[in-house]
């Protein structure tokens, strides 16, 4: 805001904004509408925050190391500050619900703060910040942040839509239910428009986002989550439809039958176990079973065979034993995961969990990570190289970042697949045949010309 008077009404016209982004896809579609709301008020969006008039970071507070990165993210600028004060510095997202005020007090040099609840309210605290105030503001979260649907200001190939927010789950370990607030569901009316006017856009893959899609419910009187994949699959010009993340107690056989009967909607399913040990799961309050989750892939296997699924597993969870532990790995073995995100218990504020008896020492659970990770690495591989020679269409994104005259793109069960081929093939559906398997990705060659249309 270093142009801008200290009396201005309209300090935000052309204030160069950079706008970072941490933590998860809701977080980060968040931030690309919020970017879409303060670029129709003027700020203009860089990608150099040293560059920036106004410095704003979306956080996550999941974990304690994602907690930690706030903190180094925000001390680089302190410097910055003081020799240009007129800089306003601003925190929204998780992090910032979970400590509000306090953020103020222990940053000195940060002037504003936000929650997921009060996006509309970001350009009148910024406009304080430039006068001077320093104000925290982070509501009880009953909406969607409050801006309605806003297209991200550079829409892509792909974009994100979240059709709920908050979770009821209380999972023992996690603080999402404490930051995001209740589970709402988002009115499919709007969903719709949104997704129409992406697909307007030129998107052409969405992701639907939730904690737990499965128990999405329109309030305005439609249905439930497979309903609504339904309705968005009729949209016009969008061609692919994947979703994240389902809760295995919610997982329901109409949308398995969705999954495999309609076909926008891509075959990769996010289904995270967390744990392979009935007492650890119970412990969680996941409220299913090892062999339940174990059934449940068996069905979807038989239903969709294809499927590319995802899991998360945690390790160290207070009391997890040598045994448990092991539990663990041999669902691993048994479910072999397409791509597993795997995560060391961390203590989170509210979480019940935090005040647990049997916590672990920090290298056992480094050594219990590491295992995993190897056995999931093995069984990638594994699986990666029993597609060569299959045929798997691709819509193709782009360059790779690696590789000269690479492109890159995924498959319809979400692997990332580098081929080479001209760049007039992005935003174009192509079928690849698999010539090599990696444990992250496969590599193949074009086997037909590109296809416009519909997948
Ligand atoms: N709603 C989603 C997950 C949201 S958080 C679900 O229930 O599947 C994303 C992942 O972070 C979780 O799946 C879990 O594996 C991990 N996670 C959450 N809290 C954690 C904690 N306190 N310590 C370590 N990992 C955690
Ligand atoms: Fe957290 Fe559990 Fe809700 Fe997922 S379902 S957000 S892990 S409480
Ligand atoms: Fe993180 Fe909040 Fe998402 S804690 S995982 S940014 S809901």
């Amino acid at each position: 805001m270093s142009e801008a008077p200290e009396n201005s009404r309209q300090p935000a016209a052309r204030a160069r904004l950079h706008l970072a982004t941490m933590g998860c896809q809701m977080n980060r579609y968040d931030s690309s509408r919020l970017a879409g709301y303060l670029g129709g008020l003027g700020f203009v969006p860089v990608d150099d925050p040293w560059q920036a008039d106004v410095i704003l970071l979306n956080t996550c507070s999941v974990r304690h190391r994602a907690e930690h990165k706030v903190y180094s993210y925000l001390g680089q600028f302190r410097e910055l500050k003081r020799r240009r004060p007129e800089v306003v510095l601003g925190v929204g997202g998780c992090v910032a619900q979970q400590l509000g005020e306090e953020l103020l007090r222990k940053l000195p040099h940060l002037d504003l703060v936000f929650g997921p609840g009060a996006l509309d309210r970001v350009p009148e605290l910024i406009e304080d910040a430039a006068k001077g105030r320093r104000r925290a503001l982070t509501p009880e979260q009953t909406g969607f942040g409050g801006i309605g649907p806003c297209l991200p200001a550079r829409p892509g190939l792909k974009a994100l839509v979240t059709v709920m927010q908050g979770c009821d789950n209380f999972c023992t370990y996690c603080v999402v239910p404490y930051v995001r607030g209740r589970e709402r569901s988002r009115p499919a009316g709007e969903v719709l428009e949104e997704v129409a006017a992406l697909a307007e856009a030129g998107v052409r893959e969405v992701t639907l986002l939730g904690q737990n899609v499965n128990s999405y419910r329109d309030p305005g009187g439609g249905g439930g989550f497979a309903w609504l994949l339904e309705r968005v699959a009729e949209v016009k010009g969008l061609w692919r439809i994947r979703f994240a993340t389902s809760h295995p107690k919610d997982l329901s056989r109409e949308l398995m039958e969705a999954l495999a009967g309609i076909d926008k909607v891509m075959e990769e399913l996010h289904l995270p176990a967390q744990a392979g040990s009935d007492r650890v799961l119970k412990a969680m309050n996941r409220r299913y079973s090892r062999a339940r989750y174990l059934e449940l892939v068996e069905e979807l296997r038989s239903l969709v065979p294809d499927v590319g699924l995802g899991g998360d597993l945690i390790v160290g969870f207070p009391g997890e034993s040598e045994d448990d532990f092991r539990q663990t790995l041999s669902l691993v073995e048994e479910v072999r995961y397409d791509y597993l995100y795997s995560f060391k218990y961390s203590d989170r504020p509210f979480a019940k969990a935090s005040r647990m008896a049997g916590k672990l020492d920090e290298p056992v659970k480094a050594r219990r990570l590491r295992e995993l990770q190897e056995l999931q690495n093995r069984i990638s591989l594994e699986l990666h190289r029993a597609q060569v020679g299959r045929r798997v269409q691709v819509l193709v994104e782009g360059p790779a970042k690696r590789g000269e005259g690479l492109m890159t793109g995924r498959s319809r069960a979400g692997q990332a697949v580098n081929f080479p081929g001209g760049e007039d093939l992005a935003g174009r559906l192509v079928e690849v045949e698999i010539t090599e398997g990696r444990v992250n990705s496969l590599m193949g060659r074009v086997v037909q010309p590109p296809r416009g249309g519909q997948s």
